[in-house]
C-alpha cells in the first residue's frame, strides 16, 4: 500500500512516520516537498504518485493566528484537502482527512457524536469544517476528528508547560474549557487502523484518549508526572483561571469532548486514559531530552 503523508514534520506526522506499519510504502511530504497553500501542487503530486491513500496530517493549526490570516488558513485547511481528495478520486485512491473538535461550538454538555452538525466558533474551526465538507463530496474519503493533540515531538501544550513550569513561580491555566488530551502515539495507531479498514471505516470518525480534563487539570498532571519522572527541576504553582481572564484572539469551545464509541468499535481499538498516555509521552521526552523544545 502506497501512502502519501502531508504534514510530515508536524507532531502527528512524525508519530505516523515512527509507527508506519510493515508493507506500507510511505511518501512523507514536508512543506519543502508540498506547499499545501498551492492547490495545483497538491493535484500534481497526487497525479504523479497515484497513492492508495493520502494521509492529510498537514494543516494550518495556529488557532489564534488564523483569526488574522483567514485566507492562508482557508487555503491550507479547506482548498488543499479538496484538491487532494479530487485528485485521489480521479485515479480511485482514498484520503484520510484529519480534523478537529474545534468544528463544534461547545454549547452542549454531552460528548459530540460524529453525525452532529459542525458549528465552529473561529476561523481555524471554520476552515477545518470547510475542509471536511469538501473532502466528503468524494467517495473513498474519511474524516477523523480528534482533540487537544500533543506528543513527545513538536510544539504542543505539554512541552510548552514543561518549559513554563520551570520558568515561572505561578501559572494561571484555564479551568473552564473541558475536552480530552490526545497523545500522538495512540492517534497514529488509530489512523493506521482506518487505512487498514479501507471502505469499512465509517465516513466520519472521532478519536481521543479516554476521560475528560480541563487545561488546568492537564497542566496539574504534567507538573505532577513530570516531576515524578525527573523532567522538572522546580515546579511553578498552577492556579485555575477562567477563560474571561485569559483573552485570546480566537474563541474556543468551552466543551469539546468527542463521542468516540462508534469509532472504537469500528477500529477494534480502545484508547488509554489520558493520564496513562501522558505518562508514556513524558517517558519518551525524558529518554530523548535533546528533541527540539516547544
Ligand atoms: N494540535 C492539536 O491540538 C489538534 C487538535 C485537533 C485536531 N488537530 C488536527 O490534527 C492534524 C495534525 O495536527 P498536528 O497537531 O500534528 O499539527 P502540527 O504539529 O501543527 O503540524 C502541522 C503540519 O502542517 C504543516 N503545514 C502547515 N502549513 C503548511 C503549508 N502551507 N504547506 C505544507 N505544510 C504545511 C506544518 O509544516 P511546518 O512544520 O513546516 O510548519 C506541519 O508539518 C491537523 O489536521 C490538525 O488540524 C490538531
Amino acid at each position: 500500500m502506497k501512502v502519501l503523508l502531508t504534514g510530515a514534520s508536524g507532531q502527528l506526522g512524525q508519530a505516523l512516520i515512527a509507527t508506519c506499519p510493515e508493507g506500507v510504502e510511505l511518501l512523507p511530504c514536508r512543506r519543502q516537498e508540498l506547499d499545501l497553500s498551492d492547490t495545483e501542487a497538491c493535484r500534481r503530486l497526487v497525479q504523479e504518485h497515484q497513492p492508495d491513500w493520502v494521509l492529510n496530517a498537514g494543516a494550518y493549526t495556529a488557532v489564534d493566528r488564523a483569526e488574522s490570516d483567514p485566507e492562508l488558513a482557508h487555503a491550507v485547511n479547506a482548498l488543499a484537502p479538496a484538491a487532494l481528495a479530487e485528485a485521489q478520486s480521479e485515479h480511485g485512491g482514498r484520503l484520510l482527512q484529519l480534523s478537529t473538535d474545534f468544528v463544534f461550538n461547545g454549547q452542549q454538555a454531552s460528548p459530540y457524536r460524529p453525525d452532529q452538525v459542525a458549528e465552529p466558533l473561529g476561523v481555524y474551526g471554520s476552515t477545518k469544517a470547510a475542509g471536511e465538507a469538501a473532502v466528503l463530496k468524494h467517495s473513498g474519503t474519511r474524516v477523523l476528528r480528534t482533540s487537544w493533540v500533543y506528543g513527545p515531538m513538536g510544539s504542543n501544550f505539554c512541552r510548552t508547560m514543561l518549559r513554563l513550569l520551570t520558568e515561572w513561580e505561578q501559572l494561571g491555566v484555564v479551568s473552564d474549557q473541558v475536552g480530552c488530551p490526545t497523545s500522538t502515539l495512540g492517534l497514529a495507531q488509530a489512523c493506521w487502523r482506518v487505512l487498514a479498514l479501507e471502505d469499512r471505516a465509517p465516513l466520519i470518525l472521532h478519536w481521543s484518549d479516554a476521560g475528560a480534563a480541563s487545561w488546568y487539570d492537564f497542566a496539574v498532571a504534567i507538573a505532577e508526572l513530570g516531576q515524578k519522572q525527573g523532567l522538572l527541576s522546580r515546579v511553578a504553582q498552577v492556579n485555575p483561571i477562567q477563560t474571561v481572564d485569559y483573552p485570546t484572539p480566537a474563541q474556543r469551545p468551552n466543551y469539546s469532548l468527542l463521542d468516540c464509541s462508534a469509532t472504537r468499535k469500528a477500529l477494534s481499538l480502545e484508547p488509554q486514559h489520558w493520564r496513562v498516555a501522558l505518562e508514556q509521552v513524558l517517558l519518551r521526552i525524558a529518554s530523548n531530552p535533546a528533541s527540539p523544545s516547544a
